[in-house]
Parts: structure tokens; sequence; C-alpha cells
């Protein structure tokens, strides 16, 4: 399949540079540290492979002394191959960043198959708008911990439940009405008014009517959304030994702002001056737009506490 590769001074992705700058935070702040020199990085549901391309790019410039080796997989089951997405991938990657095995290192496999990678294998693990998608949680999570290094970090920037504007129709509340035929009647409402992705999904999408474009943007957020609250998931990591966090929610509003002020980019978040000032950047975050969580491998010597508890105990000390 012919393939046009990206222009290369195509605007950057805000999303993809606050990932940059997240990947920037973990290795600052000692939470990522590569290992005999390399930076082992999966994207999960990899898409057209825009991300790895860029993080491929950056990375390898700013760190010349590592050897940067990126990943991808997406699953076959979401239509990633009805539009040769898989293809895209790899040729763009192939033509844009010679000399890397990308078909071995791009792969498309099914959402019930194992991820293809030994465990322990990846220092990062990173997904853009794949969550509030993944049908199965507990076997991402799952997946996800096996593949990590115990000491590895993964970030994952999607919108959570709470988001007010449905970021598929771009239509606020579609998600929270759980009745389809008034979910329906709401995009028709707001489309009639101008409000979402009508306008554009009729020329993109052929929906012809607000009603039409209605009912086949309600389907899609039946079948193919999964809105998740952070303590949903927050409790879905525990069970698959991870620990959730949403500090870097904050991040991507400063890579947003920094954008449109046409500032340089950051290289990597400080934690806020202000007590709780991340905490609230999340809180209020979420509501506002994709929420960025750090999940990663937790682990506690229950063992070795009792032990010690035991050790200090009176009635040992005393015997
Ligand atoms: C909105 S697209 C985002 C694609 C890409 N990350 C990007 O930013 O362009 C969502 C992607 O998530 C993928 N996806 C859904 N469930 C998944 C799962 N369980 N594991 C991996 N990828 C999944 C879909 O196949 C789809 O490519």
């Amino acid at each position: 399949m012919q393939v046009v590769v990206a222009d290369r001074k195509e605007p950057i992705s805000v999303t993809h540079q606050h990932l940059l700058t997240g990947i920037g935070t973990l290795l600052a702040q000692g939470r990522v540290q590569p290992s005999q020199g390399r930076l082992r990085i999966l994207d999960i549901g990899c898409g057209d492979g825009q991300l790895i391309g860029f993080l491929h790019d950056r990375l390898t410039r700013a760190h010349p002394d590592l050897e940067i080796e990126l990943h991808g997989f997406d699953i076959g089951e979401q239509g990633y191959n009805d539009g040769g997405q898989f293809d895209i991938a790899t040729q763009m990657l192939a033509s844009g960043h010679p000399g890397i095995p990308w078909r071995e290192r791009i792969s498309m496999i099914s959402d019930t198959d194992p991820w293809r990678y030994p465990s322990g294998y990846f220092d990062i693990a990173l997904s853009n708008q794949v969550l509030e998608h993944v049908a199965d949680l507990p076997a991402f999570l799952s997946e996800l911990r096996r593949c990590l290094s115990p000491a590895g970090v993964s970030l994952h920037v999607f919108p959570l439940a709470q988001s007010i504007v449905e970021a598929h129709c771009q239509t606020p509340f579609a998600h929270w009405i759980r009745d389809f035929d008034r979910r329906v009647e709401w995009i028709s409402l707001l489309s009639h008014l101008g409000i979402g992705a009508y306008r554009r999904h009729r020329t993109v999408l052929g929906h012809a009517t607000p009603r039409r474009h209605a009912l086949e943007t309600a389907k899609y957020i039946q079948c193919w959304t999964r809105y998740r609250s952070f303590g949903a998931i927050a409790d879905q990591c525990r069970d698959a030994g991870l620990a959730a966090s949403g500090g870097l929610t904050k991040g991507l509003f400063i890579a947003k702002l920094r954008s449109v002020l046409k500032r340089h980019p950051l290289d990597r978040y400080r934690p806020s001056r202000l007590p709780g000032g991340d905490w609230l950047g999340f809180m209020i975050g979420r509501y506002l737009s994709s929420s960025t969580l750090v999940i990663a491998p937790v682990s506690y010597d229950i063992g070795r506490r009792i032990a010690a508890e035991k050790a200090a105990s009176p009635l040992r000390r005393a015997a």
C-alpha cells in the first residue's frame, strides 16, 4: 500500500509533547532508570505510529548516551487494520526512521491475546486515548503489570467518566446519559444547535441529518467506549498489583497553554509549589479534558513487617 509520509513540519500534537515531557519527568525524578544504557518504551494501542516516531526522534536526540528502543502494538478488533493503519504505521516509521526493524517492533494482536513481550521487558509503557476503549480492563492491567519491569512506570492519557465533553462527538454529557433513546435525543438536539461534531461527521462519515448523526454516535459510544471513574480504575489497578495516580493531569493543561502561547515545551514537569496543587489540578482537570494517570507496579513485603512487629513485641523480648 502506498503511504504518504507525514510532513515533518506538521504541528506537534500537544498530547505527544505532553507524554514526552512526562517521560522527561519520570527520568528527572529517578522514577525510571534505564538499565544497561537502554530505555525500552511500549506504546499500547499505537494506532498510526505517530507517537512512536515522535518519541524516537526526540528521545534519541535528547539522550544520545541511551539506546532508545520503542515498541508498539494495537488490537485488530477495533478497526485498527480496516484503514490499513498497521501498514501505514510501519511504512511511515521505516521511511522516517530507517535502520530499525519496525516490522518486529510494531504488531497487531487480538484483544484476547497476551501481549507478545517477555515479563518485565519495558521501563516505560504509554497509551494515548486508549483506556476509554479498553473492554477488558483487568486483562489489560494484568498484562501491563507483567510486561513492565518491577521498577517500570506507565503513563495513560484518556478521558475519565467525569470529563464533561464526550471526546469523540464533542458533545457535552453524551456519555453521561445511560438511557440510549435519551442519548440520541440529546445529541440530536445539540447537533441542531450547532454543538458537537455533526458538521464534520456529515462530511467525513456521511451522517446526512442530525438525527442520523445522533443515532450513529450514540451507537458508537455504546459499543466502543468504556468510560470509567478514577476510583474504578484505581481499584482494578490494586487487584493487578499496580498503583494509580492522577498527578500528571495538570501537565496536559500546561502543555496546551504553552502551545497556545507559542512557548517552548517543557522538558519536565515540576511538582506544584502549592501543597495539594497537583491533586487539585487532577480534581478539576478530569472534568475539562483528558486525564493523565501514572500507573506503576507496587508491592509490599508483609512478611517482613510481621517479623519486625513480632521481634519488637514485649512478649517476645521478655521471652
Ligand atoms: C482513539 S485510538 C488512539 C490511537 C493512538 N493511540 C493515537 O493516539 O492515535 C484508540 C486505540 O485504542 C486501541 N485499543 C482499544 N482497546 C485496546 C486494548 N485492549 N489494547 C490495546 N489497544 C487497544 C484501538 O484499537 C485504537 O487503535
